[in-house]
């Protein structure tokens, strides 16, 4: 099957030839893909620093969407020609980026019929992350106040999205670009992360004493983050550098975890429009590069997509 790769940790991505995968045991199935995600993340697999089980040669991508060609038996009600979607980690055989994905029906998600494969593809992990993120920075607790940081981003925009239909009420840090999108949303709080003191600027909305509940999805803004928080408040952080805690505050460092039934919860929100994912870029099978470039260099807050 053709497939987009690396032949090593850290080499270039190339298109690749590789086997077709196996066929299903128990509680897998073989995805004919129609797109995968594209996102800074990929780079961390294609380095080999985040281990997700692939070895090269291998196609990159742990997220994808696509038809349901075969499944093996104890396949948890799915079947041929169900549209689905899955954050594919472990990688059984290869990764996303490819013709066909052997995957665990376990971490399947049925696709929305109103979202485009691109939509469903770039969708699992920052959903699951910002599902994760903000049961960490919740604590369980119904409604309450919490502040987004960096919520221009896919991941952010994610958690800001979640955290207003289930009730919370959100202050966002964004950039001028972002800030209107965020607004659109229904967050009127939205404060310029350029501007010094906007940790100031959040613990006086929130009634000068602090906001109760943090989610820091900016690089290097987990330190700001959490001045921004009251004492002994709880702060998700999803850029893998957790601050030290201080004042009482509990830290979580948030890592996506694979989950079909959760991700199902998520597509159902993402289906009857209550989430939202906007697509910045589609490529095309041969390239995965391109598409790796420019989800690294930041594509706006708006998520990459290549095709199968
Ligand atoms: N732990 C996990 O499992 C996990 C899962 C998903 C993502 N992540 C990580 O979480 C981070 C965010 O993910 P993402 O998908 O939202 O990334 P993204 O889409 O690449 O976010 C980029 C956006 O972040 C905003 N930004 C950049 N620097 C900022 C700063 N200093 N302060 C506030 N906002 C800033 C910018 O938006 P504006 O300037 O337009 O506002 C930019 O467009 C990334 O580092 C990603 O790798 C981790």
């Amino acid at each position: 099957m053709r497939a987009s790769g690396i032949e090593r940790f850290g080499g270039e991505v190339r298109e690749l030839s590789l086997p077709d995968p196996r066929s299903p045991d128990p509680g897998e199935a073989l995805i004919s893909v129609r797109a995968a995600g594209v996102a800074p993340w990929d780079d961390l697999v294609r380095l080999g620093s985040w281990e997700v089980g692939l070895q090269p040669p291998a196609a990159l991508g742990v997220e994808a969407a696509g038809t349901i060609a075969a499944v093996g038996a104890g396949s948890d009600g799915w079947a041929v020609g169900d549209e689905v979607m899955t954050h594919a980690v472990p990688v059984l055989e290869q990764g996303c980026w490819s013709e066909l994905l052997l995957a665990r029906t376990d971490l399947l998600a049925a696709k929305p019929t109103a979202v485009s494969w691109e939509e469903a593809a770039a969708f699992p992990v920052p959903a699951l992350t910002a599902d994760q993120a903000l049961r960490a920075a919740m604590g369980g607790s119904p409604g309450g106040r919490l502040l987004v940081h960096g919520a221009g981003g896919v991941t952010g925009q994610l958690i800001a999205a979640l955290a207003l239909v289930t009730g919370v009420e959100v202050a966002a840090t964004a950039g001028p670009r972002s800030a209107a999108r965020l607004r659109k949303l229904g967050i009127d709080a939205v404060f310029d992360y350029h501007e010094d003191g906007w940790p100031t600027a959040v613990r006086r909305w929130a009634g000068g004493g602090g906001v109760p509940a943090a989610i820091n999805a900016a690089p290097g803004g987990e330190q700001d983050a959490l001045s921004a928080l009251a004492d002994g408040g709880r702060l998700a952080t999803i850029t893998g550098v957790p601050p030290q805690p201080e004042r009482g505050v509990t830290i979580a460092d948030v890592y996506v975890e694979s989950d079909g039934a959760r991700l199902g919860r998520m597509a159902e929100r993402l289906g009857n429009g209550e989430l939202a994912i906007s697509i910045g870029g589609t490529y095309g099978p041969a390239e995965g590069a391109e598409a790796l470039e420019t989800a690294v260099g930041g594509a706006g807050g708006d998520a990459i997509a290549l095709l199968a």
